[in-house]
């Protein structure tokens, strides 16, 4: 499949993480099954904050608590790690920028640099924005610095969403912008957890938990033209099917990876190359029908082109027929089907 302008060999991207800070995890990325890979975010800007990274693992997820110095590349180490990583690696190297400003020029000077690097496209990350929204002109700000650093940059930047920005403004935000492409979802700043003296005040949780979110996510962002590379919670095939069946064009990967090894690409790459048709329809199965509404229909064929069930040029008001997966109403950007719970 194609994405970011590349023919990929699979459906997996390795998340920016520690798995992708040095050129050892990148190698071993390419190797073991990553169709391309996020860089760990880098920037120019230094905070001066050094913490020691602490993580903790319970039920709940993977918590995490680090400084901004100590978590954020400096520019010119991402620099030297892109130019190794596409010497090295025959799959799109992707480093990802962050700021602290809404303001362009550092953006640019970031990008500009990893862009003369090689850098095959660049994610923006937007994590360290805690609070975006109570910036009462964000909305014009955000637009106008995606499309300064769209305008400025040859290569294609795919901007990364976190909860701090509601799925369907930010899906507004970005075809405003003209962004073609998205990356979902950045982990979730939560307080400390009440029963753990170990752990700072504000961290990062990262989980299972966020499988729905990421879903929700998708769902919103399938309905713009914007090109998805989805992940959050991802640990299976057939989270990946789901998230593809919802619109995604590739998934992300990170903690999964952090926990259970770099080989997980390749396992879940051959678990999701495997899934039979069966399979896929199972995973979305509930009891609820589609339901037809032929005035918003305009004749498109999409949904004819990927129903499960082949009802979908057969649809009434509802059709006894209907497996309830969903697929069709997902892919109808025209409102003209619907999932009724039954
Ligand atoms: C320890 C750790 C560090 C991370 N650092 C970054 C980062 O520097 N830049 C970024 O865009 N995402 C970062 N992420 C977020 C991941 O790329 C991913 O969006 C998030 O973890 C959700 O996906 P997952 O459930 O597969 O982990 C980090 C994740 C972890 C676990």
């Amino acid at each position: 499949m194609k994405f970011l302008g590349y023919e990929l060999t699979g459906h997996l991207v390795a998340a920016s993480s520690p798995a992708t800070e040095s050129l050892s995890n990148v190698k071993a990325c390419a190797a073991n099954g990553a169709a391309a890979i996020i860089l760990k975010s880098a920037s120019s800007t230094r905070l001066h904050d050094e913490k020691t990274r602490r993580c903790y693992i319970d039920e709940h997820g993977f918590w995490a608590e680090s400084g901004f110095d100590r978590e954020i590349m400096p520019l010119e180490q991402a620099l030297l790690l892109t130019k190794q990583s596409v010497e090295q690696c025959n799959i799109p190297i992707i480093p990802s920028v962050t700021e602290l400003t809404l303001e362009p020029d550092k953006w640019l000077e970031d990008c500009q640099t990893l862009e003369k690097a090689g850098a095959s496209a660049i994610q923006l990350d937007f994590f360290y924005f805690h609070n975006l929204l109570c910036d009462n002109s964000f909305n014009s700000k955000f637009i106008s610095l995606l499309k300064e650093i769209k305008r400025n940059t040859m290569i294609p930047i795919m901007p990364k969403i976190s909860i701090s920005i509601p799925a369907e403004l930010a899906s507004y935000l970005l075809v405003s912008a003209g962004i073609e492409y998205v990356s979902l979802l950045d982990s979730i700043h939560v307080p400390k957890p009440y029963n753990s003296y170990l752990l700072g005040e504000s961290l990062s949780l990262f989980g299972s938990f966020m499988f729905q979110i990421t879903r929700q996510y998708t769902y919103v962002f399938a309905k713009t033209d914007i090109k998805i590379c989805a992940g959050g919670g991802v640990t299976s095939a057939t989270h990946v099917q789901d998230l593809i069946l919802l619109g995604a064009s590739v998934v992300q990967i990170a903690t999964e990876v952090l926990l259970n090894g770099f080989s997980r690409f390749n396992q879940i790459e051959k678990d999701f190359a495997t899934m039979a048709p069966e399979d896929m329809r199972i995973t979305s199965i509930r009891k609820r029908k589609a339901f037809f509404y032929p005035e918003n229909c305009t004749n498109c064929g999409k949904c004819r082109e990927q129903c499960f069930c082949s009802v979908v040029h057969e649809l009434e008001e509802t059709n006894e027929k209907c497996e309830g997966c969903g697929l069709c109403a997902s892919i109808c950007k025209s409102g003209a089907i619907k999932m009724i719970e039954t």
